[in-house]
C-alpha cells in the first residue's frame, strides 16, 4: 500500500503558544518535615505554584514552577519554615525557546516500505494527525501475519474520539492474553503519546524481524491507546504548553480541568495527593469516574480486564517504573511478582544508554495519590501486572525534553517493555507456553 499520510500531517506549533513562561523558575526545595510538604502543597492556588515533582519519599524534594510575580512572597514563606531551596531552571521560557520544535515542516514520506509505516518518530504531532496515523496503520498491509485492528474507547470532553490499534499476529496461540498500553493522559507530558506511537511502529512492523518481538507477539495481543486525553493534549499545543488536566469548564471557580490521574474509581479521595480544588492542577474531579475520559478506560477494562495481564500507563518525566499502590503505603501482596518484572524492564532500559530508573511502589517511591488510573487498573479492574512509568528525564528538561530525544526515550522504553513481557510471562505461564 502507498501511504502519503504524511502530507496530511500539521505539527503542533509551539509559535501558536500564547501562554509564556519569562521569568518563571523551577525550584527545587527540601522541606524539613512531613507538615512543611502539606504547607506547600496548600500554597499553590496562592501563589499559583506549578508541581513538576513531588517528593519520592520523605526525604526527598519537590521541584515546583513560580511566575515571577509570585517569587518573592513564596521564597518568604519558605524561608519561615527553613526549607533548602535551590534554582533548578532560571528561566522556563528559555528551555520552550531553545528546544521546542517550531514549525518543522512534515517529512513527505517515501513510500512506505513493508516495515514501516514511514511515520516520523522524531517529531511531536498534534491530535489529528495521531488519528490519521492510527487509520492509517489499520488500514496498512502488515508484515508476519500482523493485523491492527482501529477501536473507539470513546469520546473526551470537548467530543474528540479516543482511539486504540488493537495487534495481533495470526496464526500464533488462539485466545492470546493481552496487554494494555495508554498514553497521554497528562497533557503535558508529550513524550508519552510519542513513545505510544514508536511502540506500534515496533510491534506492527517488527523492521529487524527480531526474535524477542516475534515471540512477545506469539505470547501477547497488544492494545495501544495513544492519548487519551486530547482536549488537554491540544490545548498544551496551541495555548497553554504545560496544561496538566483536561478541559472540563468546572461550574464551581471558574477553573478549568481535573487531573484524569486522580480521577479514578477505586479508593477515590481528594485528599491522598488530589484536591477538592477545581482551580488546582491536582483536581480530583467532583465524583470519582466524573470524566468522560477516565470512563472510556473504566468501562473498557471493566468489559475486559480478565483477558489482560498487564496494564501500563506512560508518563512523563522522572524515569520511574512504579506498581501499586498509589492510594496507600501498603502493598499488593503480589508486590514481589510485580517488581521482579519491571526489574526486568529496568535492566534492558539501561542496557542501551545507561538510564536509570527507579522501581518501586507508587507511594514508598513517590506519594502518596489516590484516584489513579494504575490503582484502577489491578483493584477496579484485576489486571495482575499494573504500572505507571515515568519517562525521561530527570528534570533537565522536564516536560519538554527536546524531540531529538523521543527516539532513545521511547526505543529504551521499548527495549524494557520487551524484557518486561518476557519475565511476566514466563513467570505466570513458564517459558514454553500456556
Ligand atoms: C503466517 O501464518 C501462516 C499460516 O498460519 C504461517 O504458515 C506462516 O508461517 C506465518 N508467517 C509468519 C511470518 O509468522
Ligand atoms: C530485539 O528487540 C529487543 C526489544 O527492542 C531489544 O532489546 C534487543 O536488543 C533486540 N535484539 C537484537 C538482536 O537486536
Ligand atoms: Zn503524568
Amino acid at each position: 500500500m502507498f501511504v502519503h499520510i504524511g502530507i496530511l500531517f500539521v505539527l503542533l506549533q509551539s509559535s501558536y503558544c500564547v501562554e509564556r513562561y519569562d521569568g518563571h523558575k523551577v525550584l527545587e526545595i527540601l522541606h524539613k518535615a512531613e507538615s512543611d510538604f502539606i504547607k506547600i502543597l496548600e500554597m499553590e492556588l496562592k501563589y499559583k505554584l506549578d508541581f513538576w515533582k513531588l517528593p519520592k519519599h520523605v526525604d526527598d524534594s519537590m521541584k515546583v514552577r513560580v511566575s515571577p510575580e509570585h517569587l518573592e512572597d513564596f521564597l518568604h514563606e519558605l524561608e519561615a519554615i527553613n526549607a533548602d531551596v535551590s534554582t533548578m531552571i532560571e528561566n522556563v521560557q528559555d528551555i520552550m525557546d531553545e528546544h521546542q520544535v517550531q514549525s518543522e515542516v512534515p517529512v513527505l514520506h517515501r513510500r512506505a516500505s513493508s516495515y514501516s509505516s514511514g511515520w516520523s518518530l522524531n517529531v511531536y504531532y498534534s491530535y489529528s494527525s495521531i488519528l490519521n496515523y492510527l487509520t492509517a496503520i489499520a488500514a496498512a498491509t502488515l508484515p508476519n501475519n500482523m493485523t491492527a485492528t482501529l477501536e473507539t474507547l470513546g469520546t473526551s470532553y470537548e467530543g474528540r474520539v479516543v482511539r486504540m490499534i488493537k495487534l495481533s499476529k495470526a496464526g500464533s496461540a488462539a485466545n492470546k492474553r493481552k496487554i494494555f498500553i495508554d498514553g497521554g493522559i497528562h497533557a503535558r507530558e508529550w513524550v508519552s503519546p510519542a513513545t505510544v506511537i514508536y511502540m506500534i511502529e515496533m510491534l506492527a512492523y517488527n523492521p529487524n524481524n527480531n526474535a524477542s518481538i516475534n515471540t512477545l507477539l506469539n505470547r501477547y495481543d497488544v492494545y495501544l491507546a495513544p492519548l487519551i486525553n486530547p482536549d488537554g493534549y491540544q490545548y498544551s499545543g496551541s495555548s497553554y504548553r504545560l496544561w496538566r488536566k483536561n478541559r472540563r469548564n468546572n461550574p464551581q471557580g471558574n477553573c478549568y480541568g481535573v487531573d484524569l490521574n486522580r480521577n479514578f474509581p477505586f479508593q477515590w479521595d481528594p485528599i491522598i495527593g488530589g484536591s477538592n480544588s477545581p482551580c488546582s492542577d491536582l483536581f480530583s474531579g467532583a465524583t470519582p469516574g466524573s470524566e468522560p475520559e477516565t470512563a472510556n478506560i473504566v468501562n473498557y477494562l471493566m468489559a475486559n480486564g480478565d483477558l489482560f495481564d498487564a496494564y501500563l500507563t506512560i508518563h512523563s518525566y522522572g524515569q520511574m517504573w512504579l506498581y501499586p499502590w498509589g492510594y496507600t503505603s501498603a502493598l499488593p501482596s503480589d508486590h514481589s511478582d510485580l517488581h521482579n518484572a519491571a526489574l526486568s524492564g529496568k535492566n534492558a532500559i539501561a542496557a542501551y544508554q545507561g538510564m536509570s530508573y527507579l522501581v518501586g511502589s507508587s507511594t514508598n517511591e513517590l506519594y502518596a495519590a489516590a484516584g489513579g488510573s494504575d490503582d484502577f487498573a489491578k483493584g477496579g479492574a484485576g489486571i495482575k501486572y499494573s504500572y505507571t512509568i515515568e519517562l525521561r528525564d530527570q528534570g533537565d528538561y522536564g516536560f519538554q525534553l527536546p524531540a531529538t530525544l523521543i527516539i532513545p526515550t521511547a526505543k529504551e522504553f521499548f527495549d524494557g517493555f520487551v524484557a518486561f513481557a518476557d519475565t511476566m510471562y514466563t513467570h505466570l505461564y513458564g517459558s514454553s507456553g500456556k
